[in-house]
C-alpha cells in the first residue's frame, strides 16, 4: 500500500510524541518509585532506631525479660501497619516479634546473613521478593549498640506492595493520558498536514492539466508561508511559460512566414532522410506537384533524379556543408545553386537543410554582360583596324598623292564617326540601364513632333528616291513625353526604314489614338526580316545581316535603344515584317500620366 505524505508525517510525528511520552513516563515513574522507597526506608529506619533506643536497656541487662520485650514490640509494631518487627539478643535469639508467627520461635536462634551482618555491627537494608507470594519486602536489620558493642538486633520487614500499587495506578493514569494525547495529536496532525498536502495536491493536478496543454492554470494563494510561496511560484511559472510559448509561437510564425515568402527554396530532411519541410519556393523551383501534406517523402522522390544515388547517400551521411550547381527542367533550362547544410543538436546530426537558389537570371545576365563586352570590343576593333591601316598607308607615302590622301582621310572620318555614334549609343543605353537618364516630360502634340522629325529626313528620302507619306490626326493629340527621347526613337526607326528600303520604295508614318494611348508606326516596303529573326532584332548588337548593316553605319543598337526608351515611358514596341515585302515597327504610349517619381518635371 502506498502511504501518502500525510500518513508519513502523522506516523512520524506520532512516533515522536509516543517516544517522548514513554521517555518522560519512565523517568517519572522511576523517580516516584525512588522517592517513595527512600521515604519508606527513612521512616523504617527512624522506627527501628526508636525501638532500638527504647529496648536497649533491657537488652543490656541480659536478663530473661522476653515477655516484656515481646509486649513492647507488639505495642510498637501495632503502631506500624504492615511492618513485622523482631528483636534478637546479642546471640541472635529471638526475643520478640509479630504475635502468632514468632511465638513458637521465641528463644530460638535466627541464623540469617542479615542477622549475622547486623550482629557484626552493620546496618543491613534490602528489598527482596518473596518467591512464594511474589510480594516485595523491605528488610532492615539494625544493630542495637551499647558503647560500641552490639547488644541486639532490631529486625524490620515491611511490605512494599502499597507503594507498587500506587505506582501502578499512576502508570495507568499516565497511559490513559498518553492515549488521549496521542489521539488528539493524530487528529491535529492530520488536520495540520492536510493544509500542506492539499495545496501540493492542487499544484500536482494543475501541473498535470498543464502537461495536457492547458496553460491557463492559476492557484489561489491563501497563505504567506512556504505553501503560499509555492502557489505564487507556480502562478509565476505558468505566466512565464505562457509568455515563453507565445514568444516561441510568434517566432515560429515569423520563421514560417520567412520560409513561405522567401524566394529561395528550402527542403529539410530528418536524419532518416525523409522530408520534414518543403517551402512554396522549393515546390515551385522543383516543379513539385505533390501537396505539402505529403511530407515524409524520401529525398530521391523529392529530388527526382537531380542527384545520383551516390550523391544522395553522401548527403545523408551528414558531411559538412557543401554547395553544388545543378541544371534542371527539360524545356526551360534552370540553373540552381544548391546548398546543403546539416543541422545538429548537441553535436549529433538531426537532419539536412537543402537550400535552392535559382541563379538562372544571374547566369544569363553575366553571360549577356560577357557577350556585351565582347560585342563592344569587336565593334570598336573593326573601325580602329581600318583607321590604323589607312593611316599607316598614308604614312608610308600614300599621302603624296592628293587624290588618295583625300579618299583615305574621308574613310578615316567615316569610321571615326561610326565609332562616335557607337559610343554615343552605348552611353544612352548605359544611362538608361543605370537610371541616370533625366526624363523631361512635356505635354506634346504627337503629330507636330512627327512633322518636325520628318523635316529632318525628308531630304534624305528624296535623295534615295523613297516616297514618304504620313497619316496623322487632324486634331492635336496631346501626350506627356520626353520630346528628345521620342525624337531619338523616331529617328532610329526612320533610319532603319531608309537603310533597308531600296530606291523607289515607300515609307509610311502613321499616328492614331488607340486603347487610351497613342500608337505611332513606321512602315516600309524594304527587304524585311526573316521570321525566325524578328524576335531578336531588339537585342543589343543584333543585326540580321552584319556586314551590310555595318557598311550602312549601323551599330545594332538602334532598336534596343528605342525599346528601352518606349518602355521607360510605360509603352510597348513591336515589329512585324515579311521578307522582301516590308517591315512595320509600332510603338504605343499610354495617355495617362506616369507615376510622378519616375519623371523629372520640366519647368517652363
Ligand atoms: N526596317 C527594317 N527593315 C529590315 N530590317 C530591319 C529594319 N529595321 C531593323 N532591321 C534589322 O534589325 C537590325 C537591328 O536594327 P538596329 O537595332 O536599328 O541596328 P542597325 O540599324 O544599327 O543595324 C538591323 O541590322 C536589321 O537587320
Ligand atoms: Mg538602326
Amino acid at each position: 500500500m502506498r502511504v501518502g505524505m500525510q500518513g508519513k508525517i502523522v506516523l512520524l510525528y506520532s512516533l515522536l510524541i509516543l517516544f517522548a511520552m514513554q521517555l518522560s513516563g519512565v523517568y517519572l515513574v522511576k523517580s516516584l518509585e525512588n522517592y517513595y522507597l527512600r521515604n519508606y526506608a527513612t521512616s523504617q529506619l527512624a522506627q527501628g532506631e526508636l525501638l532500638g533506643n527504647f529496648i536497649r536497656r533491657y537488652l543490656v541487662k541480659e536478663e530473661q525479660q522476653d515477655e516484656l520485650i515481646s509486649s513492647l514490640i507488639a505495642e510498637f509494631g501495632g503502631g506500624m501497619t504492615g511492618t513485622e518487627t523482631m528483636v534478637l539478643d546479642r546471640h541472635g535469639r529471638l526475643l520478640g516479634g509479630p504475635e502468632q508467627r514468632s511465638l513458637s520461635l521465641l528463644g530460638e536462634r535466627v541464623i540469617q546473613d542479615d542477622v549475622l551482618l547486623a550482629l557484626a555491627g552493620n546496618r543491613v537494608e534490602a528489598i527482596r521478593v518473596d518467591p512464594d507470594t511474589g510480594v516485595r519486602y523491605y528488610f532492615l536489620a539494625l544493630p542495637v549498640k551499647n558503647m560500641s558493642s552490639v547488644v541486639g538486633v532490631v529486625f524490620l520487614r515491611g511490605s512494599l506492595e502499597h507503594i507498587y500499587l500506587l505506582l501502578k495506578e499512576i502508570k495507568l493514569i499516565l497511559i490513559t493520558g498518553w492515549g488521549i494525547v496521542l489521539g488528539i495529536a493524530i487528529v491535529i496532525g492530520f488536520l495540520l498536514t492536510r493544509t500542506i498536502t492539499m495545496p501540493i495536491r492542487e499544484v500536482t493536478s494543475r501541473a498535470a492539466a498543464m502537461a495536457g496543454g492547458n496553460f491557463s492554470q492559476r492557484i489561489e494563494v491563501r497563505s504567506e508561508d512556504e505553501i503560499g510561496e509555492l502557489g505564487q511560484m507556480f502562478n509565476f511559472l505558468t505566466a512565464r511559460l505562457k509568455d515563453t510559448l507565445k514568444e516561441i509561437s510568434s517566432e515560429k510564425n515569423k520563421v514560417e512566414a520567412i520560409l513561405n515568402y522567401m524566394s529561395d527554396g528550402i527542403v529539410a530532411f530528418n536524419k532518416e532522410g525523409k522530408s520534414i519541410h518543403l517551402n512554396p519556393a522549393a515546390q515551385k523551383i522543383l516543379e513539385w506537384t505533390g501537396s505539402r501534406a505529403e511530407l515524409g517523402l524520401p529525398g530521391e522522390v523529392i529530388f527526382d533524379k537531380l542527384f545520383t544515388p551516390e550523391e544522395m547517400l553522401e548527403l545523408f551521411r551528414g558531411g559538412s556543408p557543401s554547395t553544388k550547381e545543378v541544371h534542371i527542367g527539360d524545356s526551360r533550362e534552370k540553373i540552381l545553386q544548391v546548398h546543403f547544410a546539416p543541422f545538429k543538436e548537441n553535436g549529433t546530426l538531426q537532419g539536412i537543410l537543402v537550400v535552392f537558389h535559382d541563379v538562372t537570371k544571374e547566369r544569363i545576365f553575366s553571360l549577356m554582360q560577357q557577350e556585351f563586352v565582347a560585342n563592344v570590343s569587336h565593334e570598336l576593333r573593326t573601325p580602329l583596324t581600318t583607321i590604323k591601316n589607312y593611316i599607316e598607308t598614308l604614312l608610308n607615302g600614300a599621302q603624296e598623292d592628293p587624290g588618295i590622301r583625300m579618299r583615305f582621310l574621308q574613310v578615316v572620318e567615316k569610321e571615326t564617326e561610326r565609332m562616335v555614334k557607337l559610343v554615343k549609343d552605348l552611353l544612352i543605353l548605359s544611362q538608361i540601364d543605370y537610371q541616370e537618364t533625366k526624363w523631361v516630360k512635356e505635354e506634346t502634340d504627337i503629330a507636330f513632333l512627327i512633322y518636325e522629325i520628318l523635316d529632318q529626313v525628308e531630304l534624305e528620302c528624296q535623295a534615295k528616291g523613297i516616297f514618304l507619306h504620313t497619316l496623322l490626326p487632324q486634331q492635336p493629340l496631346l501626350i506627356s513625353l520626353d520630346k528628345d527621347k521620342i525624337r531619338q526613337v523616331m529617328l532610329n526607326l526612320l533610319d532603319n526604314a531608309l537603310k533597308f528600303t531600296p530606291p523607289g520604295g515607300e515609307i509610311e508614318v502613321r499616328a492614331c489614338e488607340k486603347d487610351s494611348g497613342v500608337c505611332v508606326s513606321v512602315k516600309d516596303t524594304g527587304i524585311g526580316i526573316p521570321p525566325e529573326e524578328v524576335d531578336r532584332v531588339f537585342e543589343r548588337f543584333y543585326r540580321v545581316d552584319k556586314t551590310r548593316s555595318r557598311h550602312s553605319g549601323g551599330t545594332g543598337l538602334g532598336l534596343s535603344i528605342a525599346k528601352q526608351i518606349i518602355e521607360a515611358h510605360g509603352g510597348t514596341v513591336f515589329l512585324e515584317s515579311k521578307l522582301e515585302e516590308g517591315t512595320e515597327v509600332t510603338f504605343c504610349l499610354p495617355l495617362e500620366k506616369h507615376s510622378e517619381d519616375s519623371w523629372v518635371s520640366h519647368e517652363g
